[in-house]
């Protein structure tokens, strides 16, 4: 059976590393919005200056932060992730990290980094969670 593929749509919100660009890019239904970004080299991995980017990344694990959005409209589920980074109730306001979050239709996005300790992409401690 072919998995889906969905629109990944991002506002022009200043805290990812496209200077305030919209942008938009194609998800498959099987992977996590970074490694979309990643398999798509938007840019290359490990550039993170790099003009273009839509969302900023750093450990891929969830653990970091640096990859924090918010969803403002669409359907998906989470991989476990830190909640250094993302409480419950976040999630349940539609925060989320983008490298454990998998769509299940097209998404708008925004991004929402933090600022301070977790905007330096400071490794935390992943808490292992479940999503239901
Ligand atoms: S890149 Fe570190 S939490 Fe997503």
């Amino acid at each position: 059976m072919a998995v889906a593929t969905h629109a990944i749509r991002l506002d022009g919100n200043p805290g990812g590393d496209s200077g305030g660009a919209p942008s938009a890019f194609p998800c498959r239904g099987d992977e996590t919005v970074v490694a979309a970004m990643e398999r798509l080299r938007l840019p290359a991995p490990g550039l993170r200056r790099t003009p273009g980017r839509p969302i900023p990344v750093g450990c891929r694990q969830g653990g970091c932060g640096v990859c924090r959005v918010q969803i403002l409209s669409g359907s998906y589920r989470l991989q476990p992730m830190s909640r250094a980074h993302v409480s419950e109730a976040e999630e349940r306001a539609g925060y989320a990290l983008a490298c454990r979050l998998i769509p299940e239709s097209d998404l708008d996005l925004r991004c929402a980094r933090r600022t301070g300790a977790a905007a330096t992409g400071a490794p935390v401690p992943a808490q292992p969670i479940t999503n239901t």
